[in-house]
C-alpha cells in the first residue's frame, strides 16, 4: 500500500493504476509514501476511520472507495494493538456526541475564550456571537485547512473575495428576491413567531419520527399543524395565523437618501459574487473548464428560528466553491465533490459514525438544483446540515446572462463549442463546521488514580495553541521563555507559570493544546526538555534545538 502525500488530501492511499480519465485525473508526481505514525499522531488513527483514508475511486466517480482485503487486514493488525494501548492509557475512547452536553460545550467557549455571547455589556444581542483569543485563532485554521484543500493545493481552483454589497439587480436574477422565503405563523395568543415547517419537523422529531417539510404547499403544512394539534412552543396554545412568506434578507440603504431606490441588500449567500464574476475570473486566470472558484465570507439571513449556540444565526461565515462543468459531466463532478468534502471532514478527524449522506427528494430541490446531497452531522440536539453540495445546473449564469445583457457562455479552445456551463456547488457553513469539530473533539475522561479530564482531541493543524512551554519553577522562567520566543516565531504558543504542573496540563487539554513543553533543572543541564502528548499523555525527552522540527511534523496536514 502506498500512502499517498502528493494530491488533495493526504494522506491517503494512491490508487496504483490511475485511470486517466476526468473527472478525476490528477498529477501523481510527487507520491512519496508517508512517515510511520508516531504516538503523537495517534489520536488521528483513532478518529480516522479505514476508509477516511482512500481518495475518491478514480475508477468509479461515483462511488466512495472501497478499501481492499489486504488493507483491511493491514489497518487490523497494525491499529487494533494501538487503539488497545490509548484505551488502557486514557480510560476509554470517547464519548458519543448525543453524550456530550451543549451546555458544557458552551460553557467551556465562553469561560476559555473560544466564543462570547455577542455585545454582552449591554444585555447581549439575541443570538450573536463573538469569537475570543482562542475561537479566532482555531476559527481561522478551519478556513486555512479549508482553503489549502480546495484552493492551493487543488489543479482546479482559484480564489476569490468578492463585496457584501452588490447590485440589488444581482438578487433578482438570483431569485433571491422572488423565492428566499421561509413559512412563517405567529401566535395569536403570546404574539410569537415560528417557522411552519421547523414546527413540523420538531414536533415528528419529538415522536421519533423523520419528516421533510421542505417542498410543502402552505396548505398541506397548515393541515398536518391542524390535524397534529402541534402546539406553540412558547405557550402551549393552538391558535396559529395563516402562514405567510417571509424574505429573509437584511435590507439596508446605500447613501444618503432611504428610499427604495437606494435600497439594498446585505448578501444571504458568497455564492452570487462568484457567479457575476465568472468572465473576469475566467479572462484573467486563463483557466479551462472545468474549473471552479472559492470563497470565504459573511452572509446575513434574517433567520425566524436561530438557536443552537452558533449552529444558526443572523450573521454568518460561508466557504462556497462554484465549480463549473460541462453539460453533461455535471453528475460526475457532483459525485467527485461529495467524496471530497467527505474526505475532507474525515481527515481532520471527524468521526465517520457522526456523519451521514442525504440526498434531497425531489419536492425538496431548490428552484436551480438537479441534484443535491446534505452531509449532515449528529450535534448532540440531533443530525443536522453541515455542508450542503447541489449540482445547480447553468441556472445562475443563464439568469445573470438574461438580466445583464452579458453573455457568460464559454468557448471551448480546441473545439470552438459554446455552452453554458454547468456548476456544482459544495457549500459550507465556517461557523457550523467550527461547532461540529468541537463537539466531535470534546471528551470527557476518567483517569487512573482516580483523576478526570475534560480534553479537546483537536487535530494539530486546527488547535489554536500548539505548543505551551511551561517552566516547572519560576526559577527557571528566563531560559523557559527564550524557547517560547523562539518557538512563536513560526507557532501560536502559550507561556504558563501559574499553577501545579498538573494543572496547567489539563489547562492545555481542555483547549486542545497538542504538545506540552516543561522546561525543568534538568533541563539546564543536558539542553533538553519534557514533551507530553495531549492524546495519549505520554511523556519523551527531546533536544531543545530539535523542537522546531518536532513541531513541524506534528502539525503536517
Ligand atoms: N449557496 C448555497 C447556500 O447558501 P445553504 O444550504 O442555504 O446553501 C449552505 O447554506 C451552508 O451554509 C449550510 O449547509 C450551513 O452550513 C451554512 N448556513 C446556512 N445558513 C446558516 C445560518 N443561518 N447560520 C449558520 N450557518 C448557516
Amino acid at each position: 500500500m502506498i500512502i499517498c502525500n502528493c494530491t488533495l488530501l493526504a494522506p491517503y492511499t494512491c490508487d496504483p493504476q490511475p485511470c486517466g480519465q476526468p473527472p478525476i485525473e490528477r498529477a501523481q508526481d510527487g507520491c512519496t509514501p508517508q512517515r510511520h505514525f508516531r504516538s503523537l499522531r495517534l489520536f488521528t488513527l483513532l478518529t480516522r476511520r479505514s476508509d477516511s483514508r482512500i481518495a475518491p475511486t478514480h475508477a468509479t466517480p461515483a462511488g466512495t472507495g472501497r478499501r481492499s482485503e489486504e488493507s483491511h487486514l493491514s489497518f487490523l493488525t497494525n491499529y487494533i494493538p494501538l487503539i488497545l494501548y490509548y484505551h488502557m492509557k486514557t480510560g476509554g475512547f470517547g464519548m458519543n456526541n448525543t453524550d456530550k452536553s451543549m451546555e458544557k460545550i458552551v460553557a467551556l467557549c465562553k469561560g476559555r475564550g473560544f466564543v462570547y455571547s455577542g455585545s454582552e455589556i449591554y444585555g447581549g444581542l439575541a443570538n450573536t456571537w463573538d469569537y475570543g483569543p482562542l475561537g479566532v485563532e482555531f476559527k481561522n485554521n478551519v478556513k486555512k485547512a479549508w482553503w489549502k484543500k480546495f484552493v492551493q493545493e487543488s489543479p482546479y481552483n482559484v480564489g476569490l473575495d468578492s463585496a457584501i454589497l452588490m447590485n440589488p439587480q444581482t438578487w433578482v436574477a438570483s431569485g433571491h428576491i422572488g423565492s428566499f422565503n421561509d413559512p412563517l405563523m405567529d401566535c395569536k395568543d403570546c404574539k410569537s413567531r415560528h417557522r411552519a415547517d421547523k414546527l413540523i419537523e420538531d414536533n415528528a422529531n419529538e415522536n421519533n419520527e423523520s419528516i421533510v417539510v421542505d417542498g410543502w404547499e402552505h396548505s398541506k403544512m397548515k393541515e398536518y399543524i391542524d390535524e397534529n394539534n402541534i402546539k406553540c412552543p412558547k405557550c402551549g396554545s393552538a391558535n396559529f395565523t395563516d402562514i405567510r412568506e417571509f424574505n429573509l434578507m437584511f435590507k439596508t440603504f446605500q447613501g444618503v437618501t432611504e428610499d427604495s431606490s437606494s435600497q439594498i441588500y446585505l448578501r444571504p449567500e458568497t455564492a452570487q459574487g462568484i457567479f457575476v464574476n465568472f468572465k473576469n475570473i475566467q479572462r484573467t486566470s486563463r483557466k479551462k473548464i472545468p474549473f471552479g472558484v472559492a470563497q470565504i465570507g459573511k452572509s446575513f439571513r434574517n433567520e425566524i428560528t436561530p438557536g443552537n449556540f452558533i449552529f444558526r444565526t443572523r450573521e454568518f461565515e460561508q466557504m462556497e466553491l462554484e465549480f463549473f462543468c460541462k453539460p453533461g459531466e455535471d453528475l460526475e463532478w457532483f459525485n467527485y465533490w461529495k467524496d471530497y468534502c467527505k474526505l475532507w471532514l474525515l481527515n481532520l478527524g471527524v468521526k465517520e459514525e457522526n456523519i451521514r449522506m442525504r440526498d434531497h427528494e425531489d419536492e425538496e430541490l431548490s428552484h436551480y438544483s438537479k441534484a443535491t446531497t446534505d452531509i449532515e452531522f449528529m450535534f448532540p440536539f440531533g443530525w443536522g446540515e453541515l455542508w450542503g453540495i447541489a449540482d445547480r445546473t447553468d441556472y445562475d449564469l443563464k439568469q445573470h446572462s438574461e438580466h445583464s445583457g452579458q453573455s457568460l457562455e464559454y468557448i471551448d479552445p480546441t473545439t470552438n463549442e459554446k455552452y453554458t456551463p454547468y456548476c456544482i456547488e459544495p457549500s459550507l457553513g465556517a461557523d457550523r463546521v467550527v461547532l461540529a469539530i468541537l463537539v466531535d473533539a470534546y471528551d470527557e475522561q476518567e483517569l487512573e488514580g482516580g483523576d478526570s479530564r475534560t480534553v479537546l482531541h483537536l487535530h494539530p493543524t486546527l488547535a489554536p495553541i500548539k505548543a505551551a512551554i511551561l517552566p516547572l519553577s519560576k526559577k527557571l522562567n528566563k531560559e523557559a521563555f527564550e524557547i517560547y520566543e523562539n518557538l512563536s516565531k513560526k507557532f501560536m504558543c502559550e507561556y504558563d507559570e501559574a499553577g501545579s504542573i498538573g494543572k496547567r496540563y489539563r489547562r492545555q487539554d481542555e483547549i486542545g493544546t497538542p504538545v506540552c513543553i516543561t522546561f525543568d533543572f534538568d533541563s539546564l543541564e543536558d539542553n533538553s526538555v519534557t514533551i507530553r502528548d495531549r492524546d495519549t499523555m505520554e511523556q519523551q525527552r527531546i533536544k531543545i534545538d530539535e523542537l522546531e522540527k518536532y513541531l513541524e511534523e506534528v502539525l503536517v496536514y
